[in-house]
């Protein structure tokens, strides 16, 4: 008998960092649920990654940034009786510009999606995992997670909860079969910062993005070998670790000084 690989519920699937995941655990043999806005490209994305891998792949479009989006997600995969032993929590926004002078409903949304409809997904998936003792969550912070960010600001805090949040619930798992892993990727190639409206961040001009793709492949490692917090490339790393042994202002004044605007 053939014991089928953990089923995968990936948020953010469209695009970016999401479908180069989805592409890594279809390739590895695990059966799907896609969910983005965009129906489209997801849809287009499950039909490829059923012909090429053999695995089957739902698609559900929502959006994740409204209070009722959760349970909409949660509903959606009891309905069809998936169970899913893999919660993946990638999709993300940023926005870039002075906090002051931003909409504040987008900022609001922005918490909604990243912060609040995280939250939720987590706590609704993670007791089935713990009463099967079988299970992996992975969130998709940042490197901006460890520093403030002017120009970012509200980003910047979302990605910080993910963080803390993460490690926390990780030592809360230890034993249990369930893993929380937090992949913290620098600067990747994705629509992210058109997304963000960030093309005149100094940060873009001078970046050495990431591809997607080593990306997605690096998180799908550190979650399976249950890694709590995983940052892709040494730069990043060596990033992540050395702020903590700078003075709080001087961290922020390197952080404006790395996303302000130039043209
Ligand atoms: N790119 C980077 O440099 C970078 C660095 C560190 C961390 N990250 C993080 O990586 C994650 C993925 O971002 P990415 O770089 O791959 O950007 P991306 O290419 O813009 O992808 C974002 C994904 O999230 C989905 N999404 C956005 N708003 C949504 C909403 N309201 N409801 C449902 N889905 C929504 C998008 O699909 P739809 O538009 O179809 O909804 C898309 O699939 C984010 O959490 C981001 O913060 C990115």
């Amino acid at each position: 008998m053939t014991t089928m690989n953990p089923t995968v519920l990936l948020t953010g699937a469209s695009s970016g960092i999401g479908r180069e995941l989805a592409i890594t655990f279809a390739k590895n043999g695990h059966p799907l649920v896609l969910i983005a806005r965009t129906e489209l490209p997801l849809r287009q994305l499950a039909t490829e990654l059923n012909q090429k891998y053999g695995v089957p792949v739902e698609v559900f479009s929502c959006d994740l940034s409204t209070p009722e989006a959760a349970s909409k997600v949660y509903d959606f995969c009891n309905d069809n009786g998936l169970q899913i032993d893999i919660l993946v929590n990638n999709a993300g926004v940023g926005d870039y510009g002075l906090f002051y002078e931003m909409d504040l409903e987008k900022q609001c949304r922005m918490i909604q999606l990243n912060v609040m409809t995280l939250t939720s997904l987590t706590h609704l998936f993670l007791p089935a995992m713990l009463v099967r003792q079988r299970g992996y969550v992975l969130q998709v912070a940042s490197i901006a997670s460890v520093l403030p960010g002017p120009w970012m600001a509200v980003y910047y805090a979302t990605k910080a909860y993910v963080l803390h949040f993460s490690e926390a619930i990780a030592n809360e798992l230890k034993g249990t079969g369930v893993s929380i892993t937090c992949l913290c990727p620098g600067g990747t190639a994705t629509n992210f910062f058109q997304e963000a409206n960030a093309g005149k961040s100094a940060f873009l001009k001078n970046a050495n993005l990431m591809p997607a793709a080593v990306v997605a492949e690096f998180g799908y490692k550190a979650l399976m070998s249950r890694k709590t917090v995983a940052i892709p490339g040494w730069v990043n790393y060596c990033m992540v670790n050395s702020v903590r042994f700078f003075p709080r202002n001087i961290v922020t004044r390197v952080s404006q000084q790395l996303s302000r605007p130039v043209q």
